[in-house]
């Protein structure tokens, strides 16, 4: 395993040691995430607990089935104890970009219903200002696809609409709609960036994760690093 795996492992572990007994925890998606489902189940599995959780993706969805988390919706539980999921990006004001995975929309929801939002990285996502060499992913309704492209480019993004790779066409969210990764550059004020996109008819939600993370595990080469004060 190389060292950027095992930092992601690392840091996921940190994370699901604020879970406890009883918890409903949102499931985030991605690649580190899925190390942090692995450890949640051995958790439930070694302790016996009883922890249910609401997937953001078909994918948390899947990995919480293999991993014997039990899974339960947002009508069930509206309030969730914490939250754990990956990023794109992370500043330092714990503002994030999220996406790349194209489950930005009901991480973003899941992660608003949280008490705690916890998110887990290798170091290799820090960064001072967010938007450098990394596009915003962007959820938009297939109907208003040419129109936000135009709005965007209005605004000096760059859009770019993402394709499917085994597939033909634009990859589907897990909600229909397609996604724009839109290169704004460095984004010096990512809460203004953020409310103006979601001005913008046809756009569903976008990856500018603003204020939203308590605290951020950040895997290093040897070492875990907790950024944030939030006692949950
Ligand atoms: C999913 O849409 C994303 O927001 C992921 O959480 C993000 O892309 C981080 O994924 P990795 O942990 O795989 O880097």
């Amino acid at each position: 395993m190389d060292w950027r795996e095992n930092a992601k492992k690392r840091a996921a572990a940190h994370a699901v040691r604020h879970v406890e007994e009883g918890f409903v925890v949102g499931l985030g998606s991605g690649t580190t995430v899925a190390y942090a489902l692995q450890e949640l189940g051995k958790r439930i599995r070694e302790e016996n607990l009883c922890i249910c959780g609401v997937p953001t993706s078909s994918q948390a969805f899947l990995l919480a089935v293999q991993n014997n988390i039990l899974v339960t919706t947002l009508d069930e539980h509206p309030l969730l104890n914490l939250t754990i999921d990956g990023a794109d990006q992370v500043d330092e004001k714990l503002n994030t970009i999220k996406g790349m995975g194209g489950a930005l929309t009901r991480e973003k929801i899941v992660a608003s219903a949280s008490k705690v939002n916890i998110i887990v990285a290798d170091e290799t996502k820090l960064v001072k200002i967010l938007g450098d060499s990394q596009s915003v992913p962007i959820e938009v309704l297939p109907f208003a696809v040419s129109p936000v492209v135009a709005n965007l480019k209005k605004m000096g993004g760059a859009p770019t609409l993402r394709e499917a790779k085994k597939k033909l066409g634009p990859v589907v969210t897990d909600n229909g709609n397609f996604i724009l990764d839109v290169n704004f550059g460095p984004i010096e004020d990512p809460a203004g960036l953020s409310q103006t996109l979601k001005g913008v008819p046809g756009i569903v939600e976008t990856g500018l994760f603003v204020g939203m993370a308590d605290i951020v595990y950040v895997g290093g080469k040897e070492t875990v690093r907790r950024l944030g004060s939030k006692a949950e």
